[in-house]
């Protein structure tokens, strides 16, 4: 049975194909009103340089994220060295066409220089060194973009597969509170924005508890944290739509609300057995795990088509607290499941395919939110 909103969506569509065959529908159209859509994007998106992908960008997103540009190790990357030159033309970039801005991420293990956990010498520094390191660092950043900068991931990946607490060197030479302080500073440098605990494979249940534990601990301790980012790197087989749903429903009992915050569906073999997104995985090259450097095979384009609307389905009927669905790059071409976990391979997770064209995946999208159910 048709509700308003999928009558609204449909309309929308009709418009839109009527304003001629070669302008796709958009994606920020057809889901306003249910959660915002968007996109990482980078450098050359960021500078101008990528015209064929801003154009993209600008036609079906209403938020974006900085792919790397706002990562430590390239807007800190010497102790009392900021560079804002690229992140500043991000959030110009966002503001000239009025998109929310996500911050991209203030406390990480990865992409962080080995000088913020060491002295002169090279041992590592003390707990109230690195608490005033982290703290200048978030003061800094957040208050630099105060207003400008709607959303920030403040801490990511701080949890192991098992559900217990990541040994990063944050976790070891502060200790567990790294966390809430992160989330207090980010609030004192801006009240206003929403700010994130992020992670990969919160939809397997052990992970997915150990981070149920820990915001509500946080949020007992009246810690300002507003959302858990399901980061979304999947495959065609995971995580199933029941896992997906279940994780939803479960955050959103704890009062939070849910960002899916760097969707992408993998459709090469996996190279391992583990379900991650561990961004230091780099397996060794082979043939047999690079089958479509050719070409993707219409029935995978289809099986791809399904597992995006199945998603997309399972987003739509959680509208009340999925804020947004943010893909992790624009094209197939600009994807880093292109080298990750094995270099030099051939990808195809997004809904754009490599000359910025979209793919049936994207189709199935927009039927989604047309049909309100999954295509076939
Ligand atoms: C990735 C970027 O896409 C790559 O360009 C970079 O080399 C490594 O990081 N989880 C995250 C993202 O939170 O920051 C990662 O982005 C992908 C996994």
């Amino acid at each position: 049975m048709p509700n308003r909103r999928s009558i609204a969506a449909t309309a929308l569509l009709i418009v839109s194909m009527a304003a001629g065959a070669q302008t796709p529908p958009s994606l920020k159209n057809i889901y306003r009103g249910d959660f915002l859509v968007g996109s990482a994007i980078n450098a050359d998106q960021i500078t101008g340089k990528d015209s064929r992908g801003d154009a993209v960008i600008e036609s079906q997103f209403n938020t974006i994220s900085p792919e790397n540009a706002l990562k430590w190790e390239n807007i800190h990357p010497r102790p009392g060295v900021y560079d804002f030159d690229i992140p500043d033309q991000y959030v110009a970039f966002g503001e000239k066409h009025h998109m929310q801005i996500v911050g991209h991420v203030l406390v990480w293990h990865s992409q962080t220089p080995a000088w913020v956990f060491q002295d002169d010498k090279g041992n590592l520094v003390d707990r109230e060194t690195l608490l005033k390191r982290l703290h200048d660092h978030i003061q800094t950043v957040v208050g630099r973009y105060k207003g400008r900068i709607h959303s920030w991931d403040v801490v990511n990946e701080a949890v192991n597969e098992d559900g217990t607490m990541r040994q990063s060197l944050w976790m070891k030479i502060i200790g567990e509170d790294y966390i809430a302080k992160a989330f207090q500073w980010a609030h004192e440098a801006d009240p206003q924005a929403q700010l994130i605990y992020n992670d990969y494979s919160l939809e397997n249940e052990a992970k997915r508890n150990g981070v149920l534990a820990l915001i509500a601990k946080l949020k007992a301790q009246g810690v300002p944290v507003t959302t858990v980012g399901l980061q979304g790197h999947s495959s065609l087989t995971w995580p199933s739509i029941e896992a997906e749903d279940t994780t939803i429903t479960a955050f959103a009992t704890l009062g939070v609300k849910v960002a899916i915050t760097e969707l992408d569906i993998d459709v090469l073999p996996s190279a391992t057995s583990q379900q991650t997104a561990d961004v230091s995985l780099n397996f060794a090259q082979d043939p047999k795990l690079n089958p479509y450097f050719v070409g993707l095979p219409i029935s995978v384009q289809q099986e791809l088509a399904k597992r995006y609307a199945d998603l997309f389905a399972v987003y739509l009927k959680h509208r009340d607290v999925v804020t947004r669905v943010t893909f992790w790059g624009v094209t197939d071409g600009d994807s880093w499941r292109n080298d990750w976990p094995i270099k030099g391979r051939t990808s195809y997770p997004l809904l754009f395919d490599r000359n910025g064209q979209p793919k049936p995946a994207f189709d199935a999208v927009i039927r989604v939110a047309t049909e309100g159910k999954p295509a076939n």
